[in-house]
């Protein structure tokens, strides 16, 4: 049967996508890019924030019309949100047939076949690692690897733990043959997964050693890996960043908060007193290291100078960019059991100050790149002329130049001319 997926959410769901799509082509089904030719549609789904579970339910009752028009289609939701709502997704009369949870993937084929008729899959399974599976990549450039699934740490305000169960890590030879695969295929960009990576832990292998032990792979020349909890970032990776040459001058290290009171409230388990010293070691071991960030403007009780604490802390840090988040209640977490709320109006003023600060610091740092060389990953054609192609630096930082089609998938070096608050241009 022809089946077409659709992704939301985090990089997780995107490698998870290439796991269900492995999985059906290996039971005989047919990966479809246009919708229209689909039998079965997928949606694998995300729940960090109401907003983005709002424009998935959106986006699927707008795909019901095509089951009155053709029975035969089935809708299925996966991912987080599924494992939220489960049977509730099916209540809700937007036309949804099956709902399966992050860990009961590898059912789906025998529910197609009408093995396994139950419509809501959702248990939790702590040792569910999707061994033997080789996920089926969708960039031709950046691959995803799975290093780690779930998550323990609790943060208050967040629903990840609740939907994607406990933290378990990957054996460290199927990572290492995820990453040759990879190589194989002509992926010269890697990004390890976990929602803690520096808490991944197979036998003796911590994360830093995993490092270690991918940095021999064939082809691959950049690694990079996604998330780093400031609580667990140690000597030992910023030692092994700072000696890898194929580890990218990139860290992802969310600080949530500029203000210790509201870090101890969100369970962060670190005072931005030891964040900044994290700053300040990366800086130090990886000259001209990118620090990205998330940050979250409105937690529950937060005070105007709580809010301003963090304001600082841009300031003083200086991200290379910050992905900034209003709050956003979670029902079953701590958080949105409280009742100091912060109303909604101010939540936006806070999350539109942060956003207009993070711009004017990100234009600052990309021009600060002026003049310089930088070695560009081609990706993709340039979406607004067709003239040139884009892609990003070790940095993490989008760039665009003038290429042909034929270069998509090389690296190349080249000069800084030119930055906006998202673009290098490059010659
Ligand atoms: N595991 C990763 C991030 C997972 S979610 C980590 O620990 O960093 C990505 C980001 O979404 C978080 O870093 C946080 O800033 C944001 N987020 C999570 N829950 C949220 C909520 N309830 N409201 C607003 N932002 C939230
Ligand atoms: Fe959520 Fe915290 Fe786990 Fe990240 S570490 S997924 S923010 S609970
Ligand atoms: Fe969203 Fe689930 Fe990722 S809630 S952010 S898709 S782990």
């Amino acid at each position: 049967m022809n089946f077409y997926i659709e992704t939301y959410g985090c990089q997780m769901n995107v490698a998870d996508s290439e796991l269900v799509t492995s999985l059906l082509i290996t039971a005989g089904h047919n990966v479809v890019n246009d919708i229209d030719q689909a039998e079965l549609i997928l949606f694998n789904t995300c729940s960090v924030r109401a907003h983005a579970e709002d424009r998935v339910l959106g986006r699927i009752s707008n795909e019901k019309h095509r089951k009155k028009a053709n029975p035969k289609i089935q809708i299925g939701v996966l991912g987080c949100m599924a494992q939220r709502m489960g049977k509730r997704l099916l209540d809700s009369k937007i036309g949804v047939d099956f709902v399966i949870g992050v860990d009961q993937y590898d059912r789906i084929p025998a529910l197609l076949s009408a093995k396994d008729l139950q419509p809501h899959l959702l248990d939790f399974d702590s040792t569910q690692i999707y061994q033997d599976l080789m996920p089926v990549h969708q960039s031709k450039t950046c691959g995803f690897v799975t290093i780690m699934r779930g998550c323990n740490n609790y943060c208050s305000y967040c629903i990840v733990p609740h939907v994607r169960g406990r933290e378990r890590s990957r054996p460290w030879q199927d990572v290492l043959n995820d990453v040759k695969k990879a190589g194989q295929d002509g992926l010269l960009d890697i990004t390890l997964l976990g929602q803690n990576v520096n808490s991944y832990l197979d036998n003796e292998v911590d994360f830093p050693e995993l490092l270690k032990r991918l940095e021999t792979v064939d082809n691959i020349a950049r690694m990079r890996f996604i998330t780093s909890h400031p609580k667990d970032l140690s000597d030992s990776l910023i030692d092994v960043m700072a000696s890898s040459k194929r580890i990218c001058e990139h860290i992802h290290l969310p600080m949530q908060s500029g203000n210790n009171r509201i870090l101890k409230e969100m369970n962060r388990k670190y005072t931005i007193e030891h964040y900044q010293s994290l700053i300040h070691k990366l800086r130090h071991a990886v000259p001209n290291v990118a620090i990205t960030t998330d940050i979250i403007a409105g937690y529950p009780s937060e005070t105007d100078t709580e809010f301003e604490d963090t304001i600082s802390a841009m300031k003083d840090i200086g991200f290379d960019y910050a992905f900034c988040f209003k709050y956003s209640s979670r029902e079953g977490t701590d958080a949105a059991m409280r009742t100091d709320q912060i109303p909604e109006a101010i939540r936006l003023k806070r999350l539109q100050k942060m956003i207009d600060l993070q711009r004017e610091i990100t234009l600052a740092k990309f021009r600060a790149q002026i003049g310089k060389e930088v070695e560009v990953y081609i990706e993709s054609m340039s979406k607004k002329n067709k003239d040139q192609v884009s892609g990003k630096t070790r940095d993490f930082k989008i760039a665009v130049l003038k290429g042909s089609e034929s270069e998509i998938g090389s690296l190349k070096k080249a000069t800084v001319i030119g930055a906006t608050a998202g673009t290098l241009i490059c010659q």
